[in-house]
């Protein structure tokens, strides 16, 4: 049996940083004077939206969106319950979705349907983690930080059983098996 813990840091405090920086540049250069709304979605990015913000000299709106499995329906479905719905309204908005991770894009895919509806004017992905070996659906991911391997990973937002998010990495993570 493998020792649960927290294992090697895969993407330092510094590498994270520095991979923003970029992003919100590329992000200036494609959304100037376009005053996109940033939603993600609650707990995960939440590091990951408030650093990006910060990275960006547009003006933006930021809100969030907040997901719970529905009770008796598999996690392979990608069908979710929306708990917290979004504040403010997206229609004719430039909306950029910010991801801690996609993994299968089942829950993404479901979000992103549930959102299309409210009319857009534009509708994007900026995702800091893919782990592309797990992908059961194709997303339309504009920006991605880091292309990861297929591993389990925590901190910088993302949690086993709601610990480890507060560590200022992302680290790989053994659990138990
Ligand atoms: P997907 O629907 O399979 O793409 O799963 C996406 C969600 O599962 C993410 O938003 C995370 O909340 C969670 N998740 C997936 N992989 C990991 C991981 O390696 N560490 C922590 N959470 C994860």
């Amino acid at each position: 049996m493998k020792r649960q813990g927290v294992g090697e840091v895969m993407i330092s405090e510094a590498e994270l940083q520095k991979r923003i920086g970029e992003l919100a540049k590329e992000i200036d250069a494609d959304y100037k004077d376009k005053h996109p709304i940033m939603i993600s979605v609650l707990k995960g990015a939440f590091y990951f939206v408030a650093d990006l913000t910060r990275a960006i000299s547009t003006p933006v709106n930021i809100d969030f969106l907040a997901i719970s499995q529905m009770p008796g329906v598999s996690r392979d479905t990608g069908i979710v319950r929306i708990s917290k719905d979004l504040d403010l309204s997206i229609a004719e908005r430039h909306v950029i979705m910010v991801e801690d991770i996609i993994d299968t894009g089942l829950t993404l895919a479901y979000i992103l349907q549930n959102l299309a509806p409210r009319r857009p004017k534009s509708l994007n992905v900026c995702v800091l983690l893919d782990n592309p070996a797990r992908r059961l659906v194709e997303l339309p991911i504009k920006y991605t930080g880091f292309h990861i391997p297929d591993r389990y990973v925590v901190g910088y937002g993302l949690d086993y059983k709601e610990e480890y998010r507060h560590l200022p990495y992302i680290a790989a993570f053994e659990k138990d098996e």
